[in-house]
């Protein structure tokens, strides 16, 4: 078997995060969230892995480089122009070559799923494609699936991009009560699957090739998975993402040491012994926390960060390199690599601050007077 990650696209939902790394690389307690998916495959015995992507391709081979140091053989399949998802798995096979099943992940999701009962019941099914299904209330922005009693696939219904924006803009839809079984974007495919999708123009599964399947009767089956699941596609589910495993509602490794103080940190840490840490903290390689500081909620103090005296923090992002001064007060906050907050700011609100932003000394931003301005 080998596993197969599609993430191309620019992920424009998430700048600015995204300006200055692909969507891949944005680090989720301070590790590029694509380890987590590695980790995943590795876990169940996938160590060949090939990233289908176009956006700063570059910047991801220079992070895994050849995959030894994360104990995979890790290739590359790079378009030129996006594919589609149905091109990109395409690209990604004919770089893997030879006939193993294939087990797909879409790029931007973050799951505790177990990937050898998937590929269990797809073997006993003995199908062509098996899709994972998560349940979530109704209406979502995701794909939904309709199976028999068996399992098979009888309809996928992708909604149209439009539609998608309007769901995802949207925090609180109004909810009809009712349960959607959703593409998880997990496949288990045979080789002989993607003989069919056509080169030279981009091909999406979604709405192309699985809908072709079903008309044509190929067996195409789908099976539901209970653990933990999140498309990391918005600053909101960015956040969500770094609450769940730091609050371990994830089974996956929290990076970095369980402190006996009782946070989490990396190597290199400096936190000064009359600062207060939660134990939903984690603090990243040489960061420096001043006296004083108080830090809460599920915060993330990126690697060489240096927090002064007497700051507040609570539900935080700090990416790499965020210097922060003496008596600043954050709430809800993400500061993007290098960000710099003076003395004595006040920030209140879910604001993603750009990568080598100034807060100059004493603002006081809520997202009111944010959003009136
Ligand atoms: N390499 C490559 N090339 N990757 C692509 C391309 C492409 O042309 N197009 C999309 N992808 C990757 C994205 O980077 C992402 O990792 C994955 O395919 C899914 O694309 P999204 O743009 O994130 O789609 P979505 O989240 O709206 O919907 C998809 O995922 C949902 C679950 O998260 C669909 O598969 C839905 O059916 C599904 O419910
Ligand atoms: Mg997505």
């Amino acid at each position: 078997m080998k596993g197969i990650i599609i993430a191309g696209g620019a992920g424009t939902r998430l700048r600015p995060l995204t300006y200055t790394r692909p969507k891949p690389l944005i680090p989720v307690v301070n590790r590029p969230f694509l380890e987590y998916q590695v980790a995943l495959l590795k876990r169940h015995g996938i160590d060949e892995i090939i990233f289908a992507t176009n956006y700063m391709a570059d910047k991801i081979q220079g992070h895994f480089g050849d995959g030894t140091r994360f104990g995979v053989s890790m290739k590359y399949a790079i378009e030129d122009k996006p594919l589609g998802t149905a091109g990109a798995i395409k690209n990604a096979q004919n770089v893997a070559g030879g006939t193993d099943t294939l087990v797909v992940l879409n790029g931007d999701v973050l799951t505790d799923f177990d990937l050898t009962a998937i590929v269990r019941f797809h073997q006993e099914k003995n199908a062509l494609v098996t899709l994972t299904l998560k349940e979530v209330p109704s209406p979502s922005p995701y794909g939904v699936i309709i199976t028999d009693d068996n399992g098979r696939v009888q309809e996928f219904r992708e909604p149209s991009e439009a539609q998608k924006k309007a769901l995802a803009a949207n925090p609180n839809p109004e909810l009809t009560g009712e349960v959607d079984y959703i593409n998880a974007g997990i496949y288990i495919m045979q080789p002989e699957a993607l003989l069919s999708v056509p080169a030279g123009r981009p091909v999406s599964v979604e709405r192309e090739t699985y809908p072709r399947f079903l008309a044509e009767g190929a067996p195409v089956y789908a099976v539901s998975q209970n653990g933990f699941w999140l498309d990391i596609g918005q600053a909101e589910q960015y956040r969500q993402a770094t609450e769940a495993i730091l609050s371990r509602k994830i089974s996956v490794e929290v990076p970095g040491q369980w402190q006996s103080a009782g946070y989490w940190a990396e190597d290199g840490a400096e936190v000064d012994p009359t600062a207060h840490l939660a134990p939903t903290v984690h603090v990243g390689r040489r960061a420096r926390i001043g006296a004083g500081t108080s830090v809460t909620g599920k915060t993330v103090i990126g690697p060489h960060c240096v927090v002064g005296a007497n700051v507040t923090l609570q539900d935080c992002i700090l990416e790499d390199g965020v210097v922060i001064g003496d008596g600043v007060t954050l709430t809800g906050v993400i500061l993007d690599d290098g960000v710099k907050v003076e003395s004595d700011c006040v920030v209140t609100g879910s604001a993603v601050f750009a990568s080598g932003s100034l807060l100059a000394k004493g603002t006081r931003i809520t997202m009111e007077n944010m959003a009136s301005e």
